[in-house]
């Protein structure tokens, strides 16, 4: 069983999760690469796929998008899981737990069903705005007042929630091998 955890990501951080996801599926005994979007020539030799997207305005990266668009007839035809990376820390619950409240991207449930998604996650994201990286109109955006706070500075992935999200990948894929 070969699969690919293909992500978009502009700075960084959903890389990361992709790879905590192929290693996770790697220590169940599952063989899983981790790859950006734009360096997969072929999605024909995987038997299962693992997307996800960086969130900006509401949306995936425009290259994950496509991805999921262009492939979208292969994709349907294996099992397919998609996750997004965007929320950072909000206010937190009464257990003290950190809450999401950025809106799941709005292509999300459009790319789910195209390709017949079992499952669509959104895992809390990172992000720093003095990387030299950003573009204008990201420093533009996150000077904003209200940007400070849907956009606090910080790197809020949950490595728990998100091995525990490839876990549960592992275990469906390994139900479904014969014997
Ligand atoms: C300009 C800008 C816009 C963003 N828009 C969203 C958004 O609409 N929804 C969301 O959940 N996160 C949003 N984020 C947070 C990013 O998705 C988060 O930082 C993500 O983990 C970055 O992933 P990357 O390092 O792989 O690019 C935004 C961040 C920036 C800087």
């Amino acid at each position: 069983m070969h699969i690919l955890v293909a992500y978009a990501s502009r700075h960084g951080a959903t890389q990361g999760i992709a790879e905590r996801i192929a290693e996770t599926l790697r220590s169940a005994g599952l063989d899983a690469e981790a790859l950006p979007v734009a360096s997969v020539k072929s999605v024909a030799g995987y038997d299962a796929f693992v997307i996800g997207s960086a969130a900006y305005m509401f949306r995936w990266l425009k290259e994950a998008a496509t991805f999921v668009r262009r492939n979208r007839a292969a994709l349907a035809a294996k099992p397919v899981w998609l996750f997004s990376s965007g929320p950072m820390g909000g206010p937190t619950d009464t257990q003290g737990r950190d809450q999401k409240v950025v809106a799941v991207p709005k292509d999300a449930a459009e790319l789910s069903e195209a390709v017949y998604a079992r499952d669509h996650h959104v895992f809390f994201g990172a992000y720093s705005n003095d990387r030299k990286s950003i573009g204008l109109a990201e420093r533009f955006m996150s000077l904003m007042p209200a940007a400070k706070t849907a956009l606090p500075q910080g790197d809020f992935r949950d490595w728990p929630e998100i091995e525990a999200w490839a876990s549960g990948i592992a275990r469906d894929l390994t139900a479904s091998l014969p014997g």
